[in-house]
């Protein structure tokens, strides 16, 4: 497709190339050697209508680095606000030659609506309770680095299940690669269909991390919980918060991962959050970029030359 709109249905080959490619802007952005032109001439085009810190700068970061024209559009001060709809603020982009798209909307499904509407390629980048695709790239590329491989570890996902894209485009990702994928969390927050996405669920979160490789948490994601049960932090810090002695029953050598923003002391104490060691967090920003540069290099190279 020339679209990214979800990581359910890419196939494994598919996937191991873009973090193949991911691996390798990794290393030229260590390096200070980032390549420069291949989005040269090219319009990309922020679409932000819920707050972001690293999908929207790291997109802007990538689409820079890789020579891109980047505009960052202020929904909050754009016609949105005078009650232009959604489809008609993507026309108004479209008729200014918008080449990449990048799009996250509170509505799941936002991104594939406007990708039948407009010509340029669209990046989803978070809608809804659907899917975060980009952010499990990063995720995979952060555990492969630390790990060598995907296929055979053991990932716990762990919290708010239910509203997480996250944690849906994670579990996409992970099985189709091999991993034995853990959901781990209270009844009230692992969704109805959690059986259909083949991972095995836990209600119980030490039996849940118990020889994991790889402990990933999830904010609580409370702007999504309208009429719902609401667990309040401390209960839940108790329960279902990472600290020392729930992580002392997963493997001595795994890694912890958080795709932000934390809520420290409410999903992950701060010393966890911030071991020297066992925190893959920050990395996993770093390859955002990484990811994000990728992904626009495969979708660069299918857009039509003459726009
Ligand atoms: N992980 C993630 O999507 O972070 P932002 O909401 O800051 O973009």
């Amino acid at each position: 497709s020339k679209h990214l709109l979800a990581i359910e249905g890419l196939e494994p080959p598919h996937i191991a190339d873009l973090l193949d490619l991911a691996e390798s802007y990794a290393l030229l952005n260590r390096s200070g050697k980032t390549q420069r032109d291949l989005l040269k001439g090219r319009t990309l085009i922020n679409l932000f209508f819920e707050d972001s810190t690293r999908t929207r700068t790291s997109f802007e970061l990538a689409g820079k680095r890789l020579g891109a024209d980047v505009i960052n559009m202020s929904v909050s001060t754009s016609s949105v606000n005078k009650g232009e709809t959604l489809l008609d603020t993507a026309s108004t982009l479209n008729a200014m030659q918008c080449d990449l798209l990048v799009i996250r909307h509170a509505q799941s499904g936002a991104p594939a609506l406007l990708s039948q509407k407009v010509d340029a390629a669209v990046i989803n980048a978070g809608d809804g309770t659907h899917e975060h695709p980009t952010q499990a790239l990063l995720d995979a590329l952060t555990i492969r680095r630390h790990k060598g491989r995907l296929e055979g570890l053991v990932v716990a996902i762990c919290g708010d299940i239910t509203h997480s894209r996250v944690a849906r485009s994670n579990i996409h990702l992970l099985t189709t690669m091999g991993s034995r994928v853990r959901i781990v969390g209270p009844p009230t927050l692992i969704p109805a269909d959690a059986a259909r996405l083949g991972v095995e669920v836990f209600t119980d979160m030490k039996a849940g991390l118990a020889g994991a490789d790889v402990v990933m948490m999830l904010r609580l994601q409370r702007e999504r919980m309208v009429g719902g049960l609401v667990p309040s932090a401390r209960e839940f810090f108790r329960f279902y918060g990472l600290d020392a002695d729930k992580l002392a029953v997963a493997k001595p050598d795994s890694i912890v991962m958080h795709p932000g923003p934390m809520n420290r002391g409410v999903e992950i104490d701060s010393a966890i959050a911030d071991h020297p060691t066992r925190s893959v967090i920050g990395e996993q920003v770093e390859m955002g970029v990484a990811c994000r540069m990728a992904v626009l290099d495969i979708l660069a190279r299918r857009l039509p030359r003459n726009r």
